[in-house]
Order: structure tokens, then C-alpha cells, then sequence
């Protein structure tokens, strides 16, 4: 049975946008932030963005009317949760915070009510196992913006039960999205298990090749139908983001991720990508702006390197009970805009190739690169 009535608790970037989402789907959402500032520039936003579907045709007014009176914006949290039935948590990625923020929403919530967390990278049994109801517990990670980005991750915690997994994604798909499920509470789930190390990676080739970021840039796009380039891709993202998603994987799993300095480095300096105007590139203006990748430019750059890494992911999550091909290939198409399938590539490079590769990495830079036993077991 789905639910009708949803608290969206915290009215920033992802909230106001989840709110929208489901409000356009027919729920009675309850729009909850600190201060009633920040609900009435949330408020804002989702009338600027209703205005914006009216006015190109997608919607009538009197639907987005009725949209925007769906959404109700309270700040007493014991009378925004009074009538949840299930609540998304989207308030910022901080350990402690996500924890007071429980702790008070326990103390309110009547005992039967959902709670769905929208954390990237944080551990959703750790927090769910702080609250009196681990069962009803999940992880549901929209991607930004959730009024376009089609994929949301589900991830149940060590405890969900199986009727809050099916109930979550029914949810998902009520708001027309995709669910793509993350069986393992694993750092990263899917997609920033997937991306976060390929920056990484990307920055250790420059290095180690002294290709030119519009080199490798240009062969991640071209040659293994990336959207965009890799670099390009994380200054879109926000070197803040990518900061925040290393810190927090690499404190779950040193073997997840090998920290590159300059992440580090660029996050401190400011450098945050496009939205500062300069990340790896430099951008003239905060509206989103291409870099000039060419094919020409992508037969420069050999990505094996970023190819080994990616799937050698890929692989760990299937070999962990995470995911499998099918799920993985989906997560990918949706949240990170993959023209063509990952193991597609990899069959036209070779596993073999790519095997090696990894084996040459291991010997010349660490454990890190150890093949995953899947990828050996393709060979
Ligand atoms: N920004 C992204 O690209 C993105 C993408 C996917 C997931 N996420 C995740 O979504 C969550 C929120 O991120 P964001 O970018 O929307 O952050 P944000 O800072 O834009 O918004 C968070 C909001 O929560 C509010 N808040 C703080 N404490 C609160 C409380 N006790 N009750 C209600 N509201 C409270 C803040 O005032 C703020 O308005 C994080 O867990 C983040 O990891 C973010």
C-alpha cells in the first residue's frame, strides 16, 4: 500500500526539489526546514520552476497551482510530522547532525512512520540503528537536480525489512523515477562508487602520462561514451561534493578509494568547479559552459587506466552482493548519463587487456589495483 501523506524534512538543494517531485505526483507533502526563511526561498524555488513548466507548455496553470498547494511549509516539527507517513530526510551530509535530527524526529514520528534518508555516502544502518525503528530505515538517494535526474538508489540498511524496500519503491516510481537498488549498505552504493574513484584516477593518469586534461577528457567522452569528460564532469559536480563524497567513502573503506592531493587541494583553494568559476577548467560565468573536447583530441589518450578502474568497482559490487550487470548498466545510463553500456566497453578493450592492466597498476602503485576475482573469473 503506498503512502499519501510526506514530510521532506530540510528545503535546500535536493529538498525543495523532492518536495516538487512528489507533490507533482499527487502527495500532501509537508515542507520542514529551521527557519522560515529558508521555506520561503524553498517555496520560491519550486514556484520559479512550476512557473517555468507552465510557460513552456509542460503543465496547465491550474496544475501547477494545485502542484504548489500540495506543498505546505512548516517549521514546528511536531505538527510537520503529524500526519507523515513516511519522511525524507534531506538535511546536510554531517554524521552528528543526521543523528540530533533523528533523535528529535524518534521522539515525534508515531511508531509506524517511514524514515528514508537521502544521505550520498553515509552509512544507513549506522544511522538507522540509532532510532527505535531500524526496520523502517532506508537510504533513497535522488540525484540533483530530482526534478530531472530520473535515478534514485535504494538502500536498504542491514535491518529494512522487505515490505519498506517494495514500499520505497513503488514511491520511486509513483514520482516517475527509476529505482535502481543497492541490495549492500556499501560506502558509495552505486554511482559514487562508481564516479568518485574515477577522479580520482583520472588526476593519477595526468600524472603518470602527462596527457592534457582535455586529452583524457576528451577520450572519456568520445571513446567511452561518457556525457561529458571526466574533468568536466567533476567541475559540474562541485569539487565540494567530490571533497565531502571522498572524505566520507574513504572513512568507511581505505580500499575504496585512492585520494588523489589535488582534490584535497582544489577544495581548498575554492576551486570548486564550475559554480566558482574555476575547478579543472576555467569558466567565464556561472551558467554551464562546454569545454572543447574533440575525437581528434581523444585519440591522444589511452583510457585503459580509467577503464580498469571503473570496472574493477563495478566488479567489487557485484562480487559483494551489491548489484549486478543489468542494475549497474541502468545506474550508470541514468545517473551518470553512460551513452554506451560499461561492460560493452570493456568486451571491446578486452577483459584480458584490462585484467593486465590492472596486474601492471598492482605491481607499479599498491593493492589498490588488485584485479577484483570477477573480472579474472571473465577471462
Ligand atoms: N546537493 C547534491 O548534489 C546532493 C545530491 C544527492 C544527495 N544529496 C544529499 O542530500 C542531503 C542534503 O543536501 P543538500 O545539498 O540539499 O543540502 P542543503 O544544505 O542545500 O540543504 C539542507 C537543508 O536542511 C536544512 N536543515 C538543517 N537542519 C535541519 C533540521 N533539523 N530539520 C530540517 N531541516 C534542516 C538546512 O537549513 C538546509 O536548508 C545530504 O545528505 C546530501 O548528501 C545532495
Amino acid at each position: 500500500m503506498l503512502v499519501k501523506n510526506i514530510t521532506v524534512l530540510g528545503s535546500g538543494v535536493m529538498g525543495h526539489g523532492i518536495a516538487q517531485v512528489s507533490a507533482t505526483a499527487g502527495y500532501n507533502v509537508v515542507l520542514r526546514d529551521i527557519k522560515q526563511e529558508f521555506l520561503d526561498k524553498a517555496m520560491e524555488k519550486i514556484k520559479w520552476s512550476l512557473d517555468k513548466l507552465v510557460s513552456k507548455e509542460k503543465i496547465s496553470k491550474e496544475k501547477a497551482d494545485s502542484i504548489f498547494s500540495r506543498i505546505v511549509p512548516i517549521v514546528d516539527l511536531k505538527e510537520a510530522v503529524k500526519n507523515a507517513e513516511m519522511i525524507i530526510e534531506v538535511v546536510p551530509e554531517i554524521m552528528e547532525l543526521k543523528k540530533k535530527v533523528y533523535a528529535e524526529l524518534d521522539a515525534v514520528a508515531g511508531p509506524d512512520v517511514i524514515f528514508a534518508s537521502n544521505t550520498s555516502t553515509l552509512p544507513i544502518t549506522e544511522i538507522a540503528n540509532t532510532t527505535s525503528r531500524p526496520e523502517k530505515f532506508i537510504g533513497i538517494h535522488f540525484f540533483n537536480p530530482p526534478q530531472l535526474m530520473k535515478l534514485v538508489e535504494i538502500i536498504p540498511g542491514e535491518k529494512t525489512t522487505q515490505a519498506i524496500t517494495d514500499l520505497t519503491q513503488e514511491y520511486v516510481k509513483s514520482v516517475n523515477k527509476q529505482a535502481v537498488l543497492c541490495r549492500k549498505d556499501v560506502p558509495g552504493f552505486i554511482i559514487n562508487r562508481l564516479f568518485i574513484p574515477m577522479v580520482h584516477e583520472a588526476c593519477y593518469a595526468q600524472n603518470r602520462t602527462n596527457a592534457t586534461l582535455e586529452e583524457i577528457d576528451s577520450a572519456v567522452k568520445f571513446k567511452l561514451g561518457f556525457p561529458m569528460g571526466i574533468f568536466e564532469l567533476a567541475d559540474f559536480t562541485g569539487m565540494d561534493v567530490i571533497h565531502k563524497a571522498t572524505v566520507e567513502m574513504h572513512l568507511r573503506d581505505k580500499k575504496v578509494i585512492n585520494p588523489h592531493p589535488t582534490i584535497q587541494k582544489m577544495f581548498d583553494e575554492k576551486k570548486l568547479g564550475q559554480k566558482s568559476g574555476e575547478g579543472y577548467y576555467k569558466y567565464s560565468d556561472d551558467k554551464y559552459e562546454r569545454v572543447a573536447l574533440s575525437a581528434e583530441l581523444a585519440e591522444k589518450f589511452n583510457p585503459i587506466q580509467l577503464v580498469a578502474n571503473i570496472l574493477n568497482n563495478a566488479a567489487w559490487l557485484i562480487t559483494n552482493g551489491a548489484s549486478d550487470i543489468s542494475e549497474i548498466e541502468k545506474a550508470a545510463q541514468l545517473g551518470l548519463g553512460l551513452r554506451k553500456p560499461l561492460f560493452e566497453t570493456a568486451k571491446e578493450i578486452g577483459i584480458k587487456n584490462i585484467v593486465d592492466e590492472l596486474n601492471r597498476l598492482e605491481k607499479e602503485h599498491g593493492e589498490f589495483y588488485k584485479p577484483d576475482p570477477l573480472l579474472i573469473s571473465m577471462l
